[in-house]
């Protein structure tokens, strides 16, 4: 099938998230599979500084609202960049130390128009367009609005997070180019101010998020948040996200301090714990260790663990934390590390080398979050034998079962309630199958083995390209 894939960000070019290694990874799946699918990304100052990409249109020129807009086109590898330096030669992809930038509406109109546009110029019409959160939201719309742009091309909508949805003042309807009669309640209208999620979901052809139960959790509850009845009545399919197992690979990954494999991985594990205690001033090897490394923020549930975090270490855990974000979380678990030298090792930043050491190193994974679409980090722990224990919540449902005593499948520990009393209750029963070896090894063998891999992934979604049940709003 002929696909354009349109996103705000994907690796290797631009990533602030999970979103870009999944918009990554499935075009390049697509393309292993036989599919011809091309990539579009605006054109940031990271892409032009860092990637060699070459011009192969300029002077183009799109209109959105009663604007005119110019702007060339770059690419590199079947991957399309719209590069307008007014719009786009900025640090920051979404914003910067102010917040949001305040003319993201524009931004992301001219982009997903200017998309459109290109196709057209170039000749190519796509079967599809598969679209990637709300920043892409105006493309279906516009798809819809006129007919020339692929008059039997379809698109598709994934949502990676019904928490951010686009939500601009009424105003920006000019700005978008879109007509009065589109701020109704059937179409961008929400909450009297208008959202570019709300245009995806209305306008696609189909609606997909990144896991089962997230889909499930959006349609019912207020996880959807306030969008779940328009994504009920749509229909939206969860397909779990995979990882890319050469990238995640124990056995060769170089920035580990040793190889493992799953035959290997008590010798391995043990000498990359040691080694991650030592780069990380921790005292004491022998204690377990659990790894954190994410946003902290109040979705990933990093409030409770800096509330939890006095205990958990009176338990007899070595903490080590690696992410930044909400600067009051960061502060609070900067505090609790000076209190406990040797204990707790806060690292501010993102840095991939220690991420990959502390997945080697560490014995658990924490992620207690208040809800998670997918989630990539604790499929990447476990191909490196690191144990998750996490919310029963999302993707984090559908990647773990629960270890019981009683049965030998499990390949980590879940818990229900968003609060303290729960995460060190699990915690408990985490410490207690990391007490009796037989346990712990069939656990982190279990979960080594385990693969969530894109080929799955891929053929569901060209499933969905390829269903004709277009469910209309109207
Ligand atoms: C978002 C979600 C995360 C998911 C990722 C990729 O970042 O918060 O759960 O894994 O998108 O789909």
């Amino acid at each position: 099938m002929r696909i354009a894939m349109v996103a705000p960000e994907a690796v290797p070019y631009a990533k602030t998230g999970g979103l870009a290694d999944v918009v990554g990874a499935l075009q390049r799946g697509m393309n292993i599979k036989g599919h011809d699918c091309s990539m579009f990304l605006p054109c940031y100052e990271r892409i032009q500084n860092n990637h060699d990409i070459k011009q192969i249109l300029s002077g183009l020129r799109v209109n959105v609202g009663d604007r005119t807009y110019y702007y060339n086109v770059f690419s590199l590898d079947g991957a399309y960049f719209i590069a307008n330096d007014f719009f786009f030669n900025r640090s920051g992809l979404y914003g910067d130390s102010r917040g949001d930038f305040p003319d993201n509406a524009e931004r992301f109109a001219f982009f997903c128009k200017a998309v459109l546009q290109t196709q057209s110029t170039l000749g190519i019409v796509p079967e599809i367009y598969h679209v990637h959160d709300w920043q892409t939201g105006l493309l279906p719309f516009y798809l819809d609005q006129d007919s020339s742009y692929g008059h039997d091309t379809r698109s598709v909508l994934t949502i990676h997070n019904a928490g951010y949805q686009g939500v601009f003042p009424p105003s920006a309807m000019t700005s978008i180019g879109a007509s009065k009669e589109h701020f109704r309640i059937d179409s961008l209208e929400f909450n009297g101010n208008i959202s570019l999620l709300k245009a995806g979901i209305v306008y696609s052809d189909s609606v997909t998020t990144v896991s089962p139960t997230y889909a499930r959790e959006i349609t019912e509850t207020s996880l959807g948040y306030g969008l779940e009845g328009l994504l009920s009545a749509k229909g939206v399919k969860g397909i779990l996200n995979g990882i890319d197992y050469d990238l995640w690979d124990p056995s060769t990954d170089t920035s580990i301090h040793i190889n493992y494999d799953v035959g290997k991985r008590s010798k391995g594990k043990s000498a990359c714990k040691k080694h991650l205690c030592k780069i990380l001033d921790m005292n004491d090897p022998a204690l377990p260790v659990i790894g954190v490394i994410g946003r902290f923020s109040w979705q990933k549930g990093y409030d409770i663990i800096a509330g939890s975090l006095t205990k958990i270490i009176s338990m007899g855990f070595n903490v080590v934390i690696l992410g930044s974000g909400d600067l009051e979380i960061e502060r609070s678990l900067r505090d609790i590390a000076v209190k406990f030298p040797g204990r707790v090792s806060v690292n501010i930043g993102f840095n991939d080398a220690l991420a990959r050491n502390i997945y080697a190193g560490s014995d658990l994974f924490l992620m207690p979050s208040r809800y998670e679409p997918c989630g990539l980090a604790q499929m990447i722990a476990m191909s490196y034998g690191s144990i998750p224990v996490v919310r029963h919540t999302g993707g984090l449902a559908d990647t773990i079962k629960d270890h019981r005593p009683s049965r030998s499948s499990g390949t980590g520990f879940i818990f229900r309630k968003d609060d303290s009393i729960s995460l060190l209750r699990c915690l408990g029963r985490a410490l207690k199958a990391y007490n009796d070896r037989t346990v712990w090894q069939r656990l982190t063998k279990n979960s080594m083995m385990k693969r969530f891999t894109w080929d799955y992934a891929i053929d569901q979604y060209i499933d969905v390209y390829s269903s004709e049940n277009r469910v209309s709003m109207n």
